[in-house]
């Protein structure tokens, strides 16, 4: 009998920081309203990390119990890929902190670096290291502490009321199965990943952007004082624009990936799409012909929590019982770079 190798999710985990910070509370720090964020955005409060915790703690409370639901140790894992856009350190990334912090001894740990499809991307390539044969356990994690970058004034307005602070994780493990990718996605007794869509388009990489520190052309060292006095370090980027690709790219990574196995948007019985405006979800919905209550959202408490958005929803989406063993899921995220991704898995 021949058997192609899988990769199963066999645990997710979540971390979301006690302290939340509600749009009221935005709106005695800067010229905003909790009307205004709540209909452009569809987001009524954020967590924000306590001082004590770095963006690699965040993601080590999401690894462990990703690892504690998996039935596995910090020892199992045989790589770790980890996503943030807020790192606690320049370098090296936030990997190899969880690593150590895990007591994962020796263990590779590699970040991936794209944003908001971060997770989407560690999904993509934990499940190649798998069915290439490499590796046979692998940690996925998203983690970010946005609250440190964003500036809560009217300057920063357009971006800090968006933003959370919260990490996922999943444990991904080889499986062997009769199947084969066709049979799989069509068998609800089935559990994996099917396929991927990834993208990037460079181009849009300063319409959401940090551009300092950094050692772009023209600039002598990583941050000048006068930069960091006039806070260059903040993110800048164009709503507008930034919302238009997210709902083009978003759609149309799914609708690839669906086309690629003939299978028809009806067919799924969930859709997780990131969490960075509800509208772009709505938008995205609609364009796949979704019915809202095959959708995943939960930005009303988060915000954007970018790396962590999809394994946030993927957790509370099980517990709440709307994602069940077998489920037909697809996912779909959108970030800065411009980055995209989508999977399509059965859970
Ligand atoms: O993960 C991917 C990352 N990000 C995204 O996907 C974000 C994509 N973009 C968006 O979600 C939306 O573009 C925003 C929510 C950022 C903005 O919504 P919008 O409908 O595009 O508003 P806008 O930027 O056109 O701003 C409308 C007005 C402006 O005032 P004027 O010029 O019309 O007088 C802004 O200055 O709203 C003002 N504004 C605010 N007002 C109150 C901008 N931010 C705020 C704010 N509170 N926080």
């Amino acid at each position: 009998m021949t058997v192609s190798i899988f990769s199963e999710i066999t645990g997710v985990g979540h971390y979301i920081p006690q302290k939340t910070l509600s749009n009221d509370d935005l709106s005695q720090l800067m010229d905003t309203s909790d009307a205004w964020i709540r209909e452009r955005s569809g987001i009524h409060e954020r967590h924000i990390a306590d001082l004590k915790e770095g963006t690699s703690d965040l993601g080590l409370h999401a690894a462990k119990e990703a690892l504690k639901a998996a039935g596995m140790t910090a020892e199992d894992p045989d790589l770790i890929l980890a996503a943030t856009l807020s790192p606690d350190y320049y370098f090296p990334g936030i990997g190899v902190m969880i690593q150590d912090k895990l007591g994962a001894r020796d263990t590779p740990a590699m970040d991936i670096r794209g944003q908001c499809s971060g997770f989407s991307w560690c999904l993509a390539t934990a499940d190649a290291f798998i069915r290439s044969g490499q590796y046979r356990t692998i940690l996925v994690i998203g983690a970010e502490i946005h609250s440190r970058i964003i500036e809560f004034s009217t300057r920063g307005r357009n971006v800090s009321v968006l933003f959370g602070d919260a990490a996922g994780a999943a444990v991904l493990r080889r499986k062997e199965s009769p199947h084969d990718i066709k049979t799989a996605l069509h068998d609800p007794t089935f559990s994996g990943l099917i396929d991927h869509e990834m993208g990037s388009d460079g181009s849009g990489a300063d319409l959401l952007a940090v551009t300092r520190p950094g050692c772009s052309s023209g600039h002598d060292s990583l941050i000048t004082t006068h930069e960091a006095e006039n806070k260059a370090f903040l993110p800048v980027m164009d709503g507008k624009q930034v919302f238009r690709h997210a709902v083009n790219r978003m759609s149309c990574a799914v609708t690839t990936l669906l086309n690629r196995h003939d299978v028809r948007p009806e067919q799924i019985d969930l859709f997780i799409p990131h969490q960075a405006n509800i509208r772009i979800n709505d938008m995205v919905r609609q364009k796949l012909a979704l019915p809202p209550e095959k959708v995943f959202n939960n930005i009303h408490k988060y915000g954007n929590t970018t790396s962590a958005t999809i394994p946030l929803c993927m957790y509370e989406a099980e517990k709440e019982g709307r994602l069940k063993k077998g489920n037909l899921l697809v996912t779909a995220a959108f970030g800065s770079g411009f980055t995209w991704g989508a999977n399509l898995l059965r859970w």
